[in-house]
């Protein structure tokens, strides 16, 4: 919460608020007259958007995007409408169309030709999303772009670190996630996205990234990840699934907060430049709580499986779309996100300028 709010908040509190909010001089007591009436301020949309208290802008959206193999492939995801798996050429497109709807940044994932045990794919000169970076920064110049840095997709097991005896080994996890970083921030990255909730990946890809010369190169903390079920439009679309287990032993366990304080905390000492909370509208809770203890600024991730709820609702005619996406983004950010990762950017994006 802004400073400014919260200081307002604490003047609310400590101010005497009187006991009856009608005046007791009417004659007719069964109709007091009331002196505060919250009403007036709903009155028209002007009026309304006078005393906003959030606003959402396409400043705010990251945009995710899928690079795979392939030229004019533009594959759609079936769990998630809207959003495809595109070839490098396409990824230039579809990141050239979203600046005309004013989104400023995206973030990359990438789906390599193959796969093995080292997750060569991600770290690779040429690999997928190396050469996404390049071919959006040669089409859409100024834009901010953002990798994830995991390993899951290019592993042949799925998982976000090096296995073995089928566990995930942090420590050798590291080295291939730093590697990562730099080989993105060398294609050009702005800034890197751990994601494989690795103890200690934070500062293993800060150091890298200094020592290959990449210090501007920023680091946005996927600080407090859960071991979510949200993710699994994300799988099929990632082709990221593992194929043993699950994540929960290194992805955090939904019902804890305050190991997500302490997970962020560690990130920013380890020198993170941004923090994350993902999933956002089931945390909602930990946003807060994290935009409350830290002054880093604070992303929210909208995960596959938020919006893919929201769109198969609203495909039934179940909820009105266009609203939904809006009051849901707009929790988000009320809630004391900076930056919103959402599928929805585009959409979003565009319904604001029409506004
Ligand atoms: C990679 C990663 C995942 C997501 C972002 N980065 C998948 C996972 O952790 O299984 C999920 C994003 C989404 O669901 O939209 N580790």
């Amino acid at each position: 919460m802004p400073l400014h709010l919260r200081r307002e908040r604490a003047a609310l509190r400590n101010r005497e608020i009187p006991k009856l909010a009608w005046s007791t001089s009417s004659t007719d007591n069964s109709m007091p007259d009331l002196i505060q009436r919250p009403r007036r301020l709903r009155r028209s949309e002007n009026l309304r958007a006078l005393v906003r208290e959030t606003r959402l802008s396409a400043d705010d959206f990251v945009l995710p995007l899928f690079a795979c193999s392939g030229k004019g492939v533009r594959r759609e995801i079936s769990s998630m409408p809207e959003v495809h798996n595109l070839s490098v050429d396409e990824i230039a497109r579809e990141a050239a169309e979203a600046e005309e709807t004013g989104i400023k940044a995206v973030m990359l994932f990438g789906l390599p030709e193959s796969k093995d045990e080292d997750a060569s794919g991600a770290y690779h000169k040429n690999g997928i999303v190396q050469q996404a970076v390049r071919a959006i920064r040669e089409a859409v110049p100024r834009m901010t772009i953002m990798t994830d840095t995991c390993l899951c997709e290019y592993t042949s097991h799925g998982h976000c670190g090096v296995v073995r005896d089928g566990e995930v080994i942090n420590d050798e996890s590291l080295e291939l996630l730093a590697r990562t970083a730099v080989s993105q921030a060398a294609a050009g990255a702005d800034v890197v996205a751990p994601s494989a909730m690795m103890d200690g990946q934070v500062a293993a890809i800060r150091e890298a990234l200094d020592d290959a010369g990449f210090d501007q190169v920023a680091i946005l903390a996927y600080a407090v990840k859960y071991a979510s079920a949200f993710y699994g439009p994300f799988r099929e679309a990632a082709d990221s699934a593992p194929a043993f287990g699950d994540r929960r032993a290194y992805q955090m366990d939904p019902p804890n907060v305050r190991e997500a304080m302490r997970e962020a905390e560690l990130d920013e000492m380890e020198g993170a430049d941004m923090l994350m909370v993902k999933p956002a509208t089931v945390y909602l809770d930990v946003l807060a709580a994290v935009r409350e203890r830290f002054d880093l600024p604070v992303a929210a991730y909208h995960v596959s499986g938020e919006y893919a709820m929201l769109k198969a609702a609203a495909q039934n005619g179940w909820i009105d779309e266009q609203r939904a996406m809006m009051e849901t983004l707009t929790s988000i950010k009320r809630a004391g996100a900076d930056i919103i990762i959402t599928y929805f950017a585009r959409e979003a994006a565009r319904a604001l300028r029409t506004h």
